[in-house]
């Protein structure tokens, strides 16, 4: 039994990032462990987390599990779970509720919970003596060793809670079942080392691994080969990509080599202002399938806050940043993440976030009120500001964010765009698609349009979407 240990994800050690080719293996006992039985998954938390449970879905499915979209129906209940914010542990602690119920009835139910809030000393220490029904506690540095643990529970009985703390490895070759056939995520680093105040990624998911180049570009000959329209290079902050290889490559050339492979759209995520060079803004547009797309988080606008956020930057060097995105990149679309009440932020460092919205007028911004993470240093910082004061902020916030997102849409009317077509739309007899700016549009068109990127002429506009039409040529 491995137990998740703070102190041990807050170290960073310098050592070489190891990469393991074949780590990832099941036995023939394990290949059958699943036969006529069935797998729900449920996924909380970011894109990462969408990607791990492709990985997680295919190794059971390795194991001859069925997939069922069923709570009820399943042998074995994975929860993927997420521990960026308390609301990402109230879902969490919601679905144990039902969990627990399902398994009174059903005594042979097998529980599994991975994530990112198995990685956190206080909720497996919980999960240990208050949730004694769920069976598997697996960290997010030993997914490859799914089949283990499941086979040893199911097999010797024994509880199994595998968290390690400091892993330093990538793990290449662990399967995976796209949710997609048109659109893929590929990993090109794990962990983070920026350590900003207020954020837990750091010790949930280790330090800064990147993979090595040969092995996401092979990956992306294969999408492509496979007719895939569009690739997302993952991490927590790609911009870092490399820094920890003993080679000379960094985000520029992984995204330039990626771009002449021939994928029609190329996208990345997420972008932490410090590491954005004028190379990488070169690279992004000289290559047209590179998108005019960039997620730049700027959580306050006010140089103290910012400060104490351990962000590295100063609002003035994030707007020269802003610029040079905007002279260089045609049509580019930025988007950010801004939190709200994080400890000591007055009124006037309020507005000064208000100021920087009104400087950038974002085509879309993610906002948050400041979550105390156990174990971060913001953790411990004074906080005065009443919870219905930060609620108000974030309304505030919100107004205007909404705003200009309505401004950017209605900026659109009458275009003629790109809109890559991934299936039906939630609208009846319509089909929904994103434009290279990552803009949601709803188009009437036909079934055979999806997996393609078609002509759209836009026809109306709301906040958070556009309707179109096909654009017969
Ligand atoms: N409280 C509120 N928001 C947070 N984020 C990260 N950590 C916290 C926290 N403790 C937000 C940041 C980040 C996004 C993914 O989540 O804005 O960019
Ligand atoms: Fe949540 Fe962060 Fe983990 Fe993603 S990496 S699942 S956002 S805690």
């Amino acid at each position: 039994m491995h137990l998740p240990n703070l102190l041990d994800a807050k170290k960073r050690v310098e050592k070489e990032t190891i990469i393991k080719y074949d780590d990832y293996e099941l036995t023939s006992d394990m290949e059958v462990l699943g036969k006529d039985k069935k797998y729900h998954i449920i996924t909380y938390g970011c894109q990462m987390n969408v990607h791990d449970s492709e990985n997680i879905s295919a190794i059971m499915e390795d194991m001859s599990y069925t997939r069922t979209e069923d709570m009820n129906d399943a042998d074995v209940i994975i929860l993927n779970t997420c521990a960026i914010r308390e609301n990402a542990h109230n879902k969490v602690s919601g679905m144990l509720g039902r969990i627990k119920h399902l398994k009174e009835n059903k005594k042979d139910l097998i529980v599994i919970f991975m994530g990112c809030m198995a990685q956190e000393e206080v909720v497996v220490n919980k999960l240990k003596d208050k949730y004694k029904f769920v069976d598997i506690i697996l960290g997010t540095h030993n997914i490859h060793k799914l089949g283990e643990y499941l086979y040893n529970r199911i097999k010797n009985n024994e509880r199994e809670i595998e968290v390690f703390s400091c892993e330093g490895n990538v793990y290449e070759n662990i399967p995976v079942k796209r949710d997609s056939k048109i659109k893929a995520w590929v990993n090109i680093m794990y962990g983070c080392d920026k350590f900003c105040t207020y954020c837990i990624v750091p010790y949930t998911r280790g330090r800064q691994r990147s993979r090595m180049p040969e092995d996401i570009i092979n990956k992306c000959e294969e999408l492509y080969n496979n007719n895939y329209q569009e690739v997302t290079l993952l991490g927590q902050n790609v911009n870092a990509y490399g820094k920890d290889l003993d080679i000379n490559y960094n985000m520029a050339n992984l995204l330039s080599d990626v771009a002449k492979i021939g994928i029609p759209r190329i996208r990345f995520v997420t972008s932490h202002p410090w590491d954005f060079t004028s190379e990488m803004i070169d690279v992004i547009a000289s290559y047209p399938n590179i998108m005019p797309y960039i997620h730049l988080p700027i959580q306050s606008g006010s140089d103290r806050i910012l400060k104490l956020m351990g962000r590295k930057y100063t609002k003035k060097e994030y707007l020269e940043l802003v610029n040079e995105l905007r002279k260089k990149i045609p049509n580019v679309t930025i988007t950010t993440d801004i939190i709200v009440g994080f400890p000591g932020e007055t009124e006037e460092d309020f507005q000064k976030t208000l100021d920087i919205v009104n400087e950038v007028k974002y085509d879309l911004a993610y906002t948050f009120i400041f979550s105390k993470r156990v174990g971060t240093p913001a953790c411990k910082l004074e906080d005065n500001t009443p919870l219905k004061e930060k609620e108000e902020r974030l309304q505030r916030l919100n107004e205007l964010i909404n705003k200009y997102a309505r401004i950017s849409n209605d900026k659109m009317l009458g275009k003629i765009v790109e809109v890559l077509i991934e299936g039906p739309s939630d609208k009846e007899d319509k089909f929904m698609g994103y434009t290279d700016t990552m803009k949601l549009v709803n188009v009437k068109c036909s079934e055979e349009y999806v997996g393609k990127i078609i002509k759209v002429k836009i026809t109306d506009t709301k906040t958070w979407s556009l309707e179109g039409e096909i654009v017969n040529e």
